[in-house]
Formats: structure tokens, sequence, C-alpha cells
């Protein structure tokens, strides 16, 4: 079984990636880190620990992380236009009761590795703070771990929140930047493939048929997720962004990567945070991630929908 720690902002697609983790009998998550992001820490917090509660996974601890990005301050519009105010609008989730941790998300991450007999892979969902800070502060965490999927970034079309940048590398771009240098293992899940990888009406309504509560709460999550892309967007149908990471740990079919060196920019306020990809490999600089090319939506539909219906048992 492969462990994972998943560190996020949620968030509706940040909440659907914790549920889709916490029903794949592959993936043991080892524990949640939150960070400022859709929303400040305080309410990712509490929504990450909402939906576990919510779900049934009482026994997955959240540690909150970094309530700010590293050099910057958060950037607040667009995450409250797309996830509502307290970064989970829509559906009413009853208050968590299980406690969050004390111990800093950061720090969690770095003793969960260095304790670990084998590699972890990290999920990061949110702006990059959390695992940039982790490997500033213990570089020697770097041999523990297997791989980091992340979600951000576009390449080969625009922005969401800039022309050129994705949300979670503009809100932290110095965050990315660390982290792209730092030689891990890194695949990257852009809004080139998000966006491909939507639902359309008909298939929030086949979640919804299911019947069961999870199946229920991921609909009406998605309802509200694709009524904001329509206000703000014009865009007719509900990407599910983070969940992708996980999804491409069930089933590797669901994405294809090219291997490149990617950099960010950080120091001109027209870019500030593209992902600035060497697809034809002309800097002469070593490849340094995997970034997506190609999703199979179906599939990934198809995954979420069996998976929702899944009782949660603890691994
Ligand atoms: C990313 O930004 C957030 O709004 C989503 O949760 C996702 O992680 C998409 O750009
Ligand atoms: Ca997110």
């Amino acid at each position: 079984m492969r462990k994972i720690i998943m560190d996020c902002d949620p968030g509706h697609d940040d909440a659907i990636a914790l549920l889709l983790a916490s029903r794949s009998d592959d993936l043991k998550i080892l524990g949640v880190t939150t960070v400022a992001g859709n929303s400040e820490l305080e309410n990712t917090t509490k929504n990450a620990r909402k939906i576990l509660d919510y779900a049934g996974v009482t026994d997955v601890d959240v540690y909150p992380g970094c309530d700010k990005p590293m050099m910057r301050s958060l950037y607040r519009l667009t995450g409250a236009i797309i996830h509502g105010e307290d970064g989970l609008g829509g559906p009413k989730i009853p208050e968590p009761i299980t406690p969050v941790k004390e111990e800093h998300g950061v720090d969690f991450i770095i003793r969960t590795l260095r304790e670990s007999d084998e590699k972890i892979t990290l999920i990061p969902t949110g702006p990059l703070t959390n695992i940039a800070m982790a490997l500033i502060k213990a570089p020697d965490i770097k041999e523990k771990i297997d791989r980091i999927i992340i979600m951000g970034g576009a390449v080969m079309d625009p922005g969401n929140i800039t022309s050129a940048a994705e949300f979670n590398i503009y809100v932290d771009p110095e965050a990315a930047k660390i982290v792209f240098a730092s030689g891990c293992n890194i695949y990257l899940n852009t809004l080139d493939i998000s966006m491909k990888a939507v639902f359309y009406e008909e298939d929030i309504e086949a979640l919804r048929a299911q019947g069961d509560k999870v199946s229920d709460i991921v609909a009406r999550l998605l309802d509200f997720f694709a009524s904001t892309h329509v206000k703000h967007f014009g865009f007719k149908a509900c990407p599910v962004h983070d969940a992708l990471c996980v999804g491409v740990l069930i089933d590797e079919n669901l994405i294809e990567y090219q291997k490149t060196f990617l950099d960010i920019s950080v120091n001109d306020p027209l870019t500030l945070g593209e992902t600035v990809a060497d697809l034809w490999g002309i800097t002469g600089n070593e490849p340094n991630c995997y970034i997506s090319t190609k999703v199979d939506q179906k599939l990934f539909v198809k995954m979420i929908q069996e998976h929702m219906k899944k009782p949660y048992h603890s691994k």
C-alpha cells in the first residue's frame, strides 16, 4: 500500500481529493496538512476536518501548516469567488468533532518522512508553502520522498487567476520555485488537463443517484463549484482539479506525462506565477519534472463515482 501525505487548502476539489484517497484500498493517508490558499488557514483546516469527520475518516489527523505565503500576503479574492467565503461553500456540513493536531504541518511532514522506513508520496493541492518550508528546514527529507504530485500551473492553456498563472502557483510563486529546484521527483498536473477532466451535469446527477451520504455531499459540492465556474468563467462544466493527483495513483492510465524542465516566473508582474516549461528542450537545462499532457475524462468520472459509494475502512 502506498503511503501518502495530503497537503491541501479545502476547497471543493481538495475535499473530493481527500475523500477519494480515503476510499482507495491502495492508499494510506498518514496525515493531512493544511495551508492558506482558497481561504485563510483557519477555514481550510476546519474544512479538512469537517469533510473527513463527515465521511467517517476520524483516524486521519489534520495538522495546520503555514497561514501565509513565504514572501507575500494571501491573495484572497479568487478563492472566495470560486469556493465561497469560508472556502467550502454550498452544502451545510456539520462542525467537526475530532480535534486538529497541535504539531505544525511543516514539522509533521518532516517528522513523518524522517521516521519512515519507506518512501512517502506527497500530494500538495494548494499553494506550495508547506512543502517548500519543509524542504528548506530539512533538506535531508528529500531522500524519503518517493514523488510529489502537484496540482498547479498551466503550460499550454491560459491561467485561471491571470492570463499566465494558475491559482496555486500564483499565490506562492517563491515556494513553487523552491520545490521545482529541489531535485525531488515531481509530477505536475496542470490546468491543461484538469479543465478537460470535467464533470458534466449528467455525471453529477449519476453521482447523486447513488444515494449514499458521501456521493450526495460530493454531488452537492460539485453543484456549488459548477455554479461559480459558470458565474466567474462562463465555463459550463465542473473541474475537480485536485482529485486528479490522487486519481493517478489509483490508476496510472488516467494521466500521460512528458519529462521536461520547468521554472516559475517570480520577478515579472505580467507573468508572475507562470509555469514556464521547456517542452522542446531548447534551454539545455536538465528536466526537473513530469508535466501532464493528456487525461482520460471518462475514467476519472467513473473512478470518483465508484469510490464515493465505498464505505470507509481504516488502513
Ligand atoms: C486550484 O486552485 C484552487 O482553487 C483549487 O482547489 C485547485 O487546487 C486550481 O487552480
Ligand atoms: Ca486546492
